[in-house]
């Protein structure tokens, strides 16, 4: 089996590299593609105790993988996943270029693995916020159907790529020598602005969160609203949900739920201080789920606070996931 990674070079495309190794794709019955932009052609990464050499996109194309995996900006997505999947290719596309798309399924593979169907070629990725929220709230949907969702991100530096770790490193280190990716200084700070701002007055990660839940979940009744803040952390975004059920529920029940669900682990033990953290969640593939309790304020409601590393289940785990459900299926 032949697999590519385009953008492999990339933070999240090296990040991929690491969960295929993982997962047991280093071994010789795979044969592992690199791609990335036509300056990194000719450079060798490291990849289960081998040395693979970067190929340009086009030479990727040309030697027909079974997937590729992709994470490479949503231009380079919109121009390439055609023609690789004009090749027979099923391409996983990590960029926002096709979320959004009617027939293009947008998978959490815990969640709606269902919705791929053997004519997709190809499969969307979510929004990093949107998969660990989703993932959390599912099996609660899916026993209390949710009404309304309030959403709080505290989104990790990482989800802005390389230059923004750079930018950080660079201003704890007092080094005005680097290249500005945010507004503002995010060493000592944070702003409530992740993606660009739209007409509405939301930004267009918060827009994500709202669009991407909805098509996931298959339920475009459900209420969302989200803010969403970029927070000087680098292992892992938080968030606060506050969910509103359609019906009345067990707390007991709601954790059993939460412990149940493929892919969640519950850190929810107050008493010694166990809560989810990015400092925890940091190189992990779960999402993390603590500070369960009831919203006394409101009828039928619950806050959460959930934790994942955005890299790993926000982008390359669940993209690497997802092909080992199409595998399986074949
Ligand atoms: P390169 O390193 O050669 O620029 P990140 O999100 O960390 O910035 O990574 C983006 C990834 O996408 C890198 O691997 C980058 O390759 C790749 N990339 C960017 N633009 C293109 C392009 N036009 N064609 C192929 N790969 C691209």
């Amino acid at each position: 089996m032949k697999i590519a990674v385009v953008g492999a070079t990339g933070l999240v495309g090296s990040e991929m590299l690491k969960v295929l190794e993982e997962q047991g794709f280093g071994t010789s019955d795979y044969e592992i593609i690199v791609a990335a932009s036509e300056k990194s052609v000719g450079k060798t990464i490291d990849f289960a105790g081998r040395q693979l050499i970067v190929v340009s996109v086009e030479e990727a194309i040309k030697m027909k993988p079974d997937y590729a995996l992709f994470s490479a900006g949503a231009s380079t997505s919109k121009k390439y996943a055609p023609m690789f999947s004009a090749e027979g290719t099923v391409v996983i596309d990590n960029s926002s270029a096709w979320r959004k798309e009617e027939g293009v399924p947008l998978v959490v593979p815990e969640v709606n693995i269902d919705t791929v169907k053997p004519e997709n070629k190809i499969i969307a990725n979510p929004n990093c916020s949107t998969i660990q929220m989703v993932l959390a709230i599912s099996e609660l949907h899916r026993k209390y159907k949710i009404k309304r969702l309030v959403i709080s991100t505290y989104q990790s530096v990482t989800g802005t790529g390389m230059k923004a770790i750079q930018q950080l490193e660079s201003e704890e280190r007092h080094d005005a020598n680097y290249e500005k990716v945010y507004p503002y200084a995010i060493h000592r700070n944070l702003f409530p602005h992740g993606g660009d701002f739209q007409a509405d007055g939301y930004t267009s990660e918060e827009q994500k969160l709202v669009d991407e839940t909805r098509k996931i979940l298959n339920d475009y009744s459900i209420g969302i609203t989200a803010t969403v803040v970029r927070v000087p952390v680098v292992g892992g975004h938080s968030e606060s949900v506050n969910i509103e059920f359609a019906n009345d529920f067990e707390m007991a029940d709601v954790v059993e739920l939460l412990k149940a669900t493929k892919g969640v682990e519950v850190l929810d033990d107050i008493e010694n201080n166990v809560y989810p953290m990015p400092i925890y969640a940091h190189g992990k593939n779960e999402v993390f789920v603590g500070r369960i309790r009831r919203d006394f304020s409101n009828a039928n409601s619950l806050n959460l606070w959930v934790v994942a590393d955005n890299i790993r289940k926000g982008a390359a785990t669940n993209a690497v996931q997802i092909m080992q459900e199409l595998i399986k299926k074949q």
